[in-house]
């Protein structure tokens, strides 16, 4: 598989877990996200080692900051090799163009953070914003559309509209994915994998339908399985 749309999310507290779960698992059938936690702990050689076995890494952490700061945490994002990595929508228009520019277009991905799915209406209106979680999504995805990103973050009940206003190229890297007969876990706003991949997403997160497997390669080959059959 030449552009693996699975992407299994490190969610673990230390390196060696990290590895382990690698280990099990195929280059070939999917790439690995590794997000602040872990980062923290096990930093870039750990992002080296997974390399090494041959998995391609995108860097979740989701860097908000001014754009000269931003720009500069891209290149150092960039520097490590990695696939892909994401900043703040709402860091704004100048923020997105200085992550832009510094990761250009044909190296590492660059997609945004529209709004974190934990903040609701009310979050929403006590910071000032509004008026509904749904319309601010709609604009910041446009926004970084607008600013050349390479796609978004969103949740698969978002991407069908969403497909409809940006073109085709632009990447739309869907969590809270889970298979028909799977355990929900504290996620809320779900579709299968067929479903998001029919509603026009480009990359699935999934975290715990294969990090909690008995059998993590045997999961991730029927997951490729059942959406290959739809893209
Ligand atoms: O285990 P699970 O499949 O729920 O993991 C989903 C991954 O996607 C986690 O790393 C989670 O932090 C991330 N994520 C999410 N919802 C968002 C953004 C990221 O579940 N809106």
């Amino acid at each position: 598989m030449d552009d693996p749309r699975i992407i299994i999310a490190l969610d673990y507290n230390n390196s060696e877990q990290a590895l382990v779960l690698a280990a099990q698992l195929d280059p070939k059938l999917c790439r690995l996200k590794v997000g602040k936690q872990l980062f923290t702990i096990a930093g870039p050689k750990l992002i080296e080692k997974l390399m090494q076995s041959g998995f391609e890494i995108f860097l979740d952490l989701k860097f908000h900051d001014i754009p000269n700061t931003v720009a500069g945490a891209c290149k150092s994002a960039a520097s490590l090799g990695v696939w892909m990595v994401n900043v703040h929508a709402l860091g704004g228009r100048k923020m997105l163009l200085a992550a832009r520019q510094a990761l250009p277009i044909g190296t590492t991905k660059l997609i945004a953070v529209t709004l974190l799915t934990s903040i609701g209406p009310d979050d929403l209106h006590e910071i000032g914003l509004g008026p509904t979680p749904e319309q601010i999504v709609r604009r910041l995805a446009l926004l970084a559309h607008d600013c050349g990103l390479d796609g978004v973050v969103c949740s698969p009940l978002e991407t069908a509209y969403l497909r409809t206003q940006v073109d085709s190229n632009f990447h739309l890297v869907t969590p809270g994915i889970r298979p028909i007969d799977a355990s929900i876990d504290d996620q809320q706003r779900i579709a299968t994998p067929r479903q998001a991949i029919e509603n026009g997403a480009t990359y699935l997160v999934i975290g715990r339908p294969v990090t909690q497997a008995t059998d993590p390669l045997r999961t991730l080959q029927q997951l490729n399985k059942e959406i290959t059959s739809v893209s």
